[in-house]
C-alpha cells in the first residue's frame, strides 16, 4: 500500500512537471543555441533560444534523422582570435552543474570537423574536437558560485568555426558534491555509469532530478568485463536521499560477479590527473540469511585505496539503501581499471550500481581589474565591444583591452578609440593600476581630464579629438614612464604645465583654443603671481587630493576588503558547512522537544546528553557540547559533515544538528537501553544481569563498529575514546558504539592530529599516552579493557582491590589470564552459564589486545573474528542444553 501511494505521488508529481504550462523548473536554465523560440521539449525540459545574443550566426544542423529539437540548430562563431561568451545569472554561493553540448551535423556543409577549447570564466574547460558529424560532445562540469553570474567562453579555433548547441544550467542539493577543495577546483565529469542498465538509454531528468546524465554501461566501451558478471534489477523503491542522491532508477539495476569478482576496463577522459571517484551501492538481490556479500575493492597501482572490505547491507544498515564510498582525492588514469573481489567468508560475488568519476579542473583566478572594468563599460551596454563578456584578460583578452603577463594579470592597455564614448573620461581608469596604454581619442568625451597620477606605468595617453575642457592637469608631468601624450583638438583651457613641457615627451596639444603655454615676457610678474596663487591652490588641491586617495585607496581597499574577504569566508564557510542529509534543526524545535532541556540523559567530556521528543514522534538524544570543550565553529561544521556520512547499524546515528545563539549541539536516535557500563555495573545488573552469550553479542556489535570506522570509512576514523559509557544499546539489546564524531579522521601520515590527549582513564592506550599518535591500535586497546570488563563484571579502574597496583583491571587481569586461571577473573553473576573454551578464547584475545606495544596488538578484524568464533561455541552448546533440557 505504501509502495501504491508512492507510486501515485510519482505519477501526480511528474505529471505536475509534465504540465505544458508550467514554467521552467526552479534552479534549472537550459538554453537552446540558434534557436528561435522556446519550447518544452519531450522529457519537460523548457529551452530558451539564444536570440538576444550580440555575436556569431544560426544554422540548423543538416542530419535528417536528427529529430531532438536542441540539437536541430546550432550557433557559430567566427573563427578568428577572439573569446565568444555566454554570460547567464546564477545564485551566488550555489553548486551547479553546467553542460554544454556540441553536434556539428555538418551545419557549414564543409565537412570540416571543428577544432576549439571553451573556458568557464578564466578557468580553461576543455579542447572541443569533433570527429564526426553525428555525435552529441559533452562537458559537464560541477562547480559553487561565487558571483551572480559565470560565462562560458568560446576561442581557440584552430579548425573550422566554433559552435555550440546547448547550455544546460542545474541546480543541485546543497549536501551533493562538496569537496575540501571546492573553492580552487571545479569537478569535471569524466564517468558517470549506470551498470546493469536495461537499455542503452542514458537515465536523466526526471529520473534524476538534477538531470545528471547517467551512461548506461551497455552503451560505454567497457573491456575486461569478468566471467560470470550478470544484470540485476528489482522494482522496489531505493532509499537515496542523502550524500549525492543518485536516481533510484540508477539504483534499481546493478551487475553482480557471480563468480566472485567484477572487473572493468575504460578510458576516463582529461585524465591522467586528480579526481574524485564514487561507486554507489543498494542491496537489491534477495539474500538467504545465511548468505553475506563481502568484497573488497582492488584499483591496481593504487593499494591505498584498495582496503576497504564493502558489505552494503551492514554499511547501509539494510537492504534497499544506498551505500557510497568515495574517494575525494586519487590520482587516476587515462585507462581506468578496477576490480571488486569477494572475500573469502563471503557466499556472494561483489554488487555494483553505479560509479562516477570527476577530475579536479584548477580554478583559474581572473583578473583583478574585472570588476572595475565592467563598471567603466556599463553605460555602453548595448555597444558590441562592452559585450564580449568573461575575463577581460582569460583565456584571451577582449578585443580592445591587452593585458600584462603577471598572474592573475592586469589590465596594460585600453584601446577604446573611435566608439562614440559621450560623458566624462570614466573616473574607474585612474584604479586601473596596471595601465600602460590610455586610447579614448575620436570620442565625444566632455568634462575634465581626471588625475592619472595612481597609474604610474602609463606611457601613451591619447585623448585627442573629444570635447574635453577645464586644464592640462599638472599631475600628468609626475607619470615616470609617460612618452606620449596626445590631447590636440578638444577644448582644453589654461597653461601648459612647465613639467610636461620640460618633458621627453611626445606632446601634442595644438587645436586647444584656450590653452597655451606660460612663460611670455609681458605677463611675467602675473604669472609669478598668478602661479604662486596657482601654486598655493595647487598644494592646497594637492593635501586634500592626497587625503582623497589616500581615502580613497583606504575605501576602495575597505570595498575589496567587503567584496572579496566575507565572500570568500562565506564560501570556505559554506563548503565547510553541514549537509543537507545532516538535518539542520532550529533551536525552537530542539527546545520543544527536550522541553527545554528538561531530561538530562548523561554527560561526559563533551558536554550533556538530553532527552527529547520530535514532533513526529521520533525519540532523540541531544548532545550540547560545551563552550570549551568544542573546538571553533568549523570544526564543528567537519565533524557533522564527516559524521553525516557515516552509515553502520553498529553505529549510533548522527540525525542532524543545531548551531544557534553559540551553542553546538548534536542530534542522535535516542538508545533505549542506556550505555553498557550501567548494565555491567549499575544498579541494573541485579535484576536484569547479561548472560555470556549476550555480552558477546555486544562485543561483537561493538567490534562491528569499530571495524567500520577502521577500514569502511575514507580516510579511517579512529574514535580515541572508546569505553563502556560509549557503548548504547537500543530497544532489542543491540550495541552500538557512540560518540565517535570528536574522534579525528586519520589524515594520511598526519597521525598526531590533536595535541590533546583525548581519552578516558583507564581505557586510555599507555602508548598513545607517551606518543600522543593515535594510531587504529589504539582504539584495540581500549576494546580489550572493554572485553576484561564483559569478562569480569568489574569496573577499568575499580577500588574493589585493595592494593593500588591492582586497580587498573588490565594489571589486575594480566597475571590471572597468563598463569591459565581465568576462573580467577570471571564475573560470579555469569554463574556457571558459559562455555570455558569461549571465555578463554576471549580473554587471551582481550590480553593480546592490551599489549603495551600498538605492534603487537591484533587488528579489529580479527579480534571480531575471535568473538564470532567465540558465540559459535556458545550457540552450539546451547543447543546442547537445550536438546537436553527438552529430554
Ligand atoms: C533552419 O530551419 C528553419 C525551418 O526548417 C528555417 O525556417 C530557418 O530559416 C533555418 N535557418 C537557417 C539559418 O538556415
Ligand atoms: C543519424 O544517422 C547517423 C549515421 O547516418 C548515425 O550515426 C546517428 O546515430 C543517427 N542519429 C540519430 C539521432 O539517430
Ligand atoms: C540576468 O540578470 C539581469 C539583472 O538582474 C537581468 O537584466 C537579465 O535579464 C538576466 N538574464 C537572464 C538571461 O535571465
Ligand atoms: C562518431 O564518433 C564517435 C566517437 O568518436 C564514435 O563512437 C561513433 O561511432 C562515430 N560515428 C560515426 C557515424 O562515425
Ligand atoms: C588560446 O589562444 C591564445 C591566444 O591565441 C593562446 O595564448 C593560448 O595559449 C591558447 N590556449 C591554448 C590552451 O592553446
Ligand atoms: C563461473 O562459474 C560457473 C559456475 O560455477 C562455471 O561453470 C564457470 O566455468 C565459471 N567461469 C569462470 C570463467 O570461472
Ligand atoms: C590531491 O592530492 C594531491 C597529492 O596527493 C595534491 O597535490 C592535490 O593538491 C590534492 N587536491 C587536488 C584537488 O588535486
Ligand atoms: C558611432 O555613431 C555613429 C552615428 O550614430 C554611427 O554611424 C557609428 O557606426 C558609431 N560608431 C561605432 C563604432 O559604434
Ligand atoms: C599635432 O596634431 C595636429 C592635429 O591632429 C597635427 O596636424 C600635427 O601634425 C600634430 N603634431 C605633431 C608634432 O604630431
Amino acid at each position: 500500500m505504501g509502495k501504491g501511494l508512492f507510486l501515485f505521488w510519482l505519477v501526480f508529481y511528474t505529471w505536475v512537471l509534465m504540465e505544458p504550462s508550467t514554467a521552467e523548473l526552479p534552479g534549472f536554465f537550459s538554453l537552446d543555441c540558434g534557436g528561435s523560440q522556446s519550447f518544452f521539449d519531450e522529457i519537460g525540459l523548457y529551452w530558451t533560444p539564444d536570440d538576444q545574443f550580440a555575436f556569431g550566426e544560426r544554422a540548423n544542423v543538416s542530419l535528417a534523422n536528427e529529430t531532438r529539437a536542441p540539437y536541430t540548430t546550432l550557433r557559430y562563431f567566427p573563427a578568428d582570435d577572439r573569446k565568444y561568451c555566454y554570460t547567464l545569472n546564477v545564485t551566488t554561493r550555489t553548486r551547479y552543474l553546467i553542460r554544454a553540448t556540441f553536434l556539428y551535423g555538418n551545419f557549414d556543409s564543409n565537412n570540416v570537423y571543428p577544432n576549439f577549447e571553451i573556458s568557464l570564466g578564466p578557468t580553461f574547460w576543455s579542447k572541443i574536437v569533433i570527429s564526426n558529424a553525428s555525435t552529441v560532445e559533452v562537458r559537464e562540469l560541477i562547480f559553487l558560485t561565487s558571483d551572480p553570474t559565470i560565462s562560458v567562453c568560446l576561442s581557440n579555433a584552430t579548425m573550422g568555426n566554433p559552435f555550440i548547441s546547448t547550455l544546460e544550467l542545474r541546480q543541485i542539493g546543497a549536501s551533493m558534491y562538496s569537496t575540501g577543495f571546492e573553492n580552487q577546483f571545479y569537478l569535471s565529469t569524466s564517468a558517470r555509469i549506470n551498470f546493469g542498465a536495461e537499455s542503452e538509454e542514458p537515465v536523466r531528468y526526471p529520473d534524476d532530478p538534477f538531470d545528471r546524465i547517467w551512461e548506461s554501461d551497455s552503451a560505454n566501451y567497457l573491456v575486461d568485463v569478468a566471467a560470470g558478471t550478470k544484470k540485476v534489477s528489482t522494482q522496489f523503491l531505493i532509499d537515496v536521499n542523502h550524500d549525492e542522491r543518485p536516481p533510484q532508477k540508477v539504483m534499481q539495476t546493478a551487475i553482480v560477479g557471480t563468480n566472485g569478482s567484477l572487473t572493468y576496463r575504460f578510458n576516463l577522459d582529461g585524465f591522467p590527473g586528480n579526481g574524485w571517484a564514487y561507486s554507489y551501492f543498494a542491496e537489491i538481490e534477495n539474500l538467504a540469511p545465511e548468505d553475506t556479500r563481502k568484497f573488497r575493492m582492488t584499483f591496481p597501482g593504487a593499494p591505498e585505496i584498495s582496503k576497504p572490505v564493502v558489505n552494503i547491507m551492514d554499511n547501509a544498515s539494510g537492504k534497499y539503501r544506498l551505500h557510497e564510498i568515495g574517494f575525494e582525492n586519487l590520482t587516476l588514469p587515462f585507462v581506468f581499471s578496477f576490480k571488486f573481489g569477494r572475500t573469502i567468508d563471503s557466499s556472494k560475488g561483489p554488487l555494483l550500481n553505479a560509479i562516477e568519476i570527476n577530475k579536479y579542473v584548477k580554478k583559474i583566478d581572473g583578473s583583478p581589474d574585472g570588476g572595475v572594468i565592467a563598471s567603466i563599460i556599463s553605460p555602453y551596454t548595448s555597444a558590441a565591444w562592452a559585450q564580449e563578456g568573461g575575463d577581460p584578460c582569460l583565456p584571451i583578452p577582449w578585443t580592445w583591452v591587452r593585458c600584462s603577463s603577471d598572474s592573475p594579470p592586469l589590465i596594460a592597455a585600453v584601446k577604446l578609440s573611435g566608439q562614440n564614448l559621450t560623458g566624462n573620461i570614466p573616473s574607474d581608469i585612474t584604479k586601473l593600476s596596471g595601465l600602460v596604454e590610455l586610447r579614448l581619442d575620436g570620442n565625444a568625451l566632455t568634462g575634465s581630464i581626471p588625475d592619472l597620477s595612481s597609474c604610474m606605468n602609463l606611457e601613451i595617453i591619447h585623448l585627442e579629438n573629444n570635447q574635453l575642457t577645464g586644464e592640462l592637469p599638472s599631475s600628468l608631468a609626475t607619470l615616470p614612464k609617460l612618452k606620449e601624450l596626445y590631447v590636440q583638438n578638444n577644448k582644453l583651457s589654461g597653461t601648459v604645465p612647465s613639467g610636461l613641457l620640460n618633458k621627453k615627451l611626445n606632446l601634442n596639444y595644438t587645436g586647444n583654443m584656450g590653452l597655451h603655454e606660460g612663460g611670455k615676457r609681458g605677463n611675467r610678474t602675473k604669472i609669478i603671481i598668478g602661479s604662486s596663487v596657482g601654486a598655493a591652490v595647487l598644494l592646497a588641491a594637492t593635501i586634500a587630493f592626497c587625503f582623497f586617495i589616500q581615502k580613497g585607496k583606504r575605501n576602495s581597499k575597505h570595498d575589496d576588503n567587503r567584496q572579496i574577504l566575507p565572500t570568500q569566508r562565506l564560501v570556505s564557510s559554506l563548503s565547510n558547512a553541514p549537509t543537507e542529509n545532516a538535518h539542520c534543526f532550529m533551536l525552537s524545535e530542539i527546545e520543544e522537544a527536550t522541553k527545554k532541556f528538561e531530561k538530562k540523559i548523561g554527560s561526559g567530556g563533551f558536554g550533556d546528553v538530553f532527552y527529547g521528543k520530535l514532533k513526529d514522534g521520533r525519540e532523540i538524544a541531544v548532545k550540547v557540547l560545551s563552550n570549551d570543550s568544542n573546538q571553533g565553529k568549523r570544526e564543528f561544521s567537519n565533524e557533522v559533515t564527516l559524521l553525516s556520512r557515516i552509515h553502520h547499524r553498529n553505529l549510533v546515528q548522527l540525525l542532524g544538528y543545531c548551531q544557534e545563539d553559540g551553542r553546538n549541539m548534536l542530534v542522535y536516535e535516542f538508545m533505549h537501553n542506556g550505555t553498557l557500563k550501567e548494565h555491567l555495573f549499575g544498579p541494573l545488573t541485579r535484576e536484569r544481569n547479561f548472560n555470556w552469550i549476550k555480552r558477546l553479542e555486544i562485543a561483537e556489535d561493538t567490534a562491528r563498529g569499530i571495524e567500520y570506522l577502521h577500514t569502511g570509512c575514507v580516510p579511517a576514523i579512529i574514535h580515541r575514546d572508546l569505553k563502556s559509557t560509549n557503548i548504547l544499546l537500543d530497544s532489542n539489546l543491540r550495541a552500538k558504539v557512540s560518540d565517535f564524531g570528536i574522534s579525528k579522521s586519520q589524515v594520511d601520515g598526519v597521525s598526531h592530529v590533536s595535541s590533546a590527549v583525548r581519552g578516558t582513564v583507564g581505557y586510555l592506550d599507555p602508548e598513545y599516552c607517551i606518543s600522543q599518535e593515535s594510531t587504529d591500535k589504539n582504539d584495540v586497546y581500549s576494546f580489550g579493557v572493554i572485553l576484561l570488563e564483559l569478562i569480569s563484571g568489574r569496573e577499568a579502574i575499580s577500588n574493589k582491590s585493595s592494593s593500588v597496583n591492582c586497580r587498573h583491571i588490565v594489571q589486575w587481569a594480566r597475571p590471572h589470564i597468563e598463569s591459565g586461571d581465568i576462573q580467577g577473573i570471571i564475573d560470579p553473576n555469569l554463574r556457571e552459564d558459559y562455555d570455558v573454551q569461549s571465555m578463554r578464547k576471549i580473554a587471551e584475545k582481550a590480553l593480546m589486545c592490551v599489549q603495551p606495544n600498538g605492534h603487537m596488538r591484533p587488528s579489529i578484524s580479527e579480534v571480531l573474528k575471535e568473538i564470532q568464533d567465540a558465540l559459535l561455541i556458545e550457540r552450539e552448546a546451547l543447543a546442547v542444553r537445550e536438546g537436553l533440557s527438552d529430554l
